[in-house]
């Protein structure tokens, strides 16, 4: 019997959204570090591709003094860098339905004409109410503020009817703290309901973190194993060469474990260690997520002292914006158990650093030995790695064992590997791409919850208590982290 494989480089883009609702999306921040670097471009690549709602207009919305006019040409500088073919009409057109709204997000009067600036939207252009998307890509600070000066304003309530909607997209870090993040919950809540909040967790919108599921349970082989007594442990890795750059004012306030700690690396362990959520839909998958979180074991006081890890690169007390005696972590390492039958007494590692000595993000899953006639003879340990590369080289590896050819029974280690760049031609879509997507079409499977985000916290939070008395520990750029860690 032949097995055919089929191996087919598929389209790799959503379904276009057609909507016929005209949507206004503003965008808090419109000219940060966010919007220059990942909002614009993800927008305008999405138009491009069609995956646009039929109507729609951007409100670029912001303290920094441009008007429509300057802003439109800020926003063209960025599309024109884009490595992507576009034509000139499809940049003149994304650009006519772009204007900019000055405004301090403090102050009441600032929504008032940014409603005013909607409301002439919906009778002037649009003929018609309009969904609205309020996308704060802002730093954390000043989310409570929005909230409460979107909700004076009106702006909250949506105006469509049945079929149009308001919602609003939160960038992580949600809070400081579990107490912080649980007062902003209390804030949105009386504005929005759950399912007009969007919190936006990028690192779930890539393509290789939605493989992570894909892998597990289309891949009995491997589920069938996906368990402590065939694991022996687990480690996530996020590391960076770069350091805070020009970030330093945002980084300085939050540092690595609220930065990428709490978000992003407990999301990849989420994605590993859940249950099969049965079906495909947000609310079931996000369920799953939530129980690897909430079943995350406290860490004690003990723990925390003997395996957590915090540090500092050399050179980052000169970085723009940070302050001469900072005791803010660009490094950490700590140890976590998931209390349940499956994980229980597995490790997982969770690492993470700035100007470390390579970008590599990825989760390797170290398999059991186990005791067999090669056992005896080998000198080496037959351990078997399965490794998600989450970037560079986005794909999986599998290392395994074969015997060297020869005359005696030597072992070598091999690899199978998948590699998304070698597979398929088309550039990955950027995960704000998907996030964008996403939140248009309403769908919230690669968003964290209320509960996610709050299970988070409560297992991030007495690190960060404890910390105020632990060492911080400086390293070299371009290394490993902290010597001794
Ligand atoms: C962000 C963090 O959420 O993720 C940054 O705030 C980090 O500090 C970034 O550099 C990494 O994202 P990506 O998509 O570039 O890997």
């Amino acid at each position: 019997m032949t097995l055919s494989v089929k191996n087919s480089p598929a389209e790799v883009r959503p379904t276009p959204l057609i909507t016929p609702t005209p949507t206004a999306l503003v965008i808090f921040g419109a000219t940060g570090d966010l919007s220059r670097r990942k909002l614009l471009p993800a927008l305008f690549d999405l138009y491009r591709q069609g995956h646009f709602p039929t109507t729609w207009r951007i409100i670029g919305f912001s303290r920094d003094q441009y008007t429509t006019a300057s802003f439109r040409q800020f926003v063209e500088k960025i599309i024109t860098a884009r490595p992507e073919k576009h034509t000139a009409s499809q940049r003149a057109d994304f650009l006519q339905k772009i204007t900019y709204q000055p405004g301090q997000f403090e102050q009441g009067q600032s929504y008032l004409a940014l409603s005013e600036e909607l409301i002439r939207l919906e009778t002037q252009e649009f003929g018609s109410c309009s969904n609205k998307l309020f996308y704060l890509a802002v730093p954390p600070t000043y989310y409570e503020v929005i909230f409460q000066n979107l909700a004076h304003s009106g702006l909250s309530i949506p105006c469509a009817g049945a079929d149009g909607w308001t919602r609003v997209l939160v960038e992580k870090p949600f809070g400081k703290d579990l107490a912080t993040a649980q007062k902003l919950d209390q804030i949105l809540g009386l504005l929005f309901k759950e399912e007009q909040i969007f919190r936006v967790d990028h690192y779930l919108a890539k393509e290789a973190l939605q493989n992570i599921l894909a892998f597990r349970f289309a891949n009995s082989i491997f589920e069938l194993l996906w368990n402590n007594t065939n694991i022996a442990k687990v480690e996530i890795k996020f590391w960076e060469e770069l350091g805070v750059g020009e970030r330093g004012a945002f980084y300085e306030d939050i540092g690595a474990l609220r930065d990428v700690g709490q978000n992003h690396m407990l999301q990849m362990l989420a994605l590993i260690a859940m249950e099969d959520p049965g079906k495909l839909s947000a609310a079931a998958i996000r369920r799953k997520r939530t129980n690897v979180l909430k079943q995350l074991r406290p860490l004690t006081p003990a723990d925390i002292r003997h395996h957590t890890v915090r540090g500092q690169y050399e050179g980052y007390r000169a970085e723009t914006a940070v302050r001469a005696a900072s005791d803010t972590e660009t490094y950490f390492r700590f140890r976590a158990f998931v209390d349940n039958d499956r994980w229980q007494g597995v490790p997982f590692y969770l690492e993470s650093g700035k100007k470390m000595q390579e970008n590599k993000t990825e989760i390797a899953i170290y398999f059991r030995e186990s005791n067999t006639c090669l056992t005896q003879v080998a000198e080496e340990r037959h351990q078997n790695l399965l490794i998600f590369r989450i970037q560079p080289n986005e794909g999986i590896s599998l290392v395994f064992w074969a015997k060297k050819p020869g005359f005696a029974m030597d072992l070598e280690s091999k690899l199978l590997s998948f590699s998304y760049h070698d597979e398929y031609s088309l550039l990955l879509p950027d995960a704000y791409e998907r996030v964008l997507f996403d939140c248009f079409r309403g769908d919230q499977t690669l968003f964290t919850s209320t509960q996610e985000v709050k299970a988070a916290w409560k297992f991030i939070t007495p690190i960060l208590e404890q910390w105020h008395s632990s060492p911080l520990l400086t390293y070299q750029s371009s290394s490993r982290g902290p010597k001794n860690k």
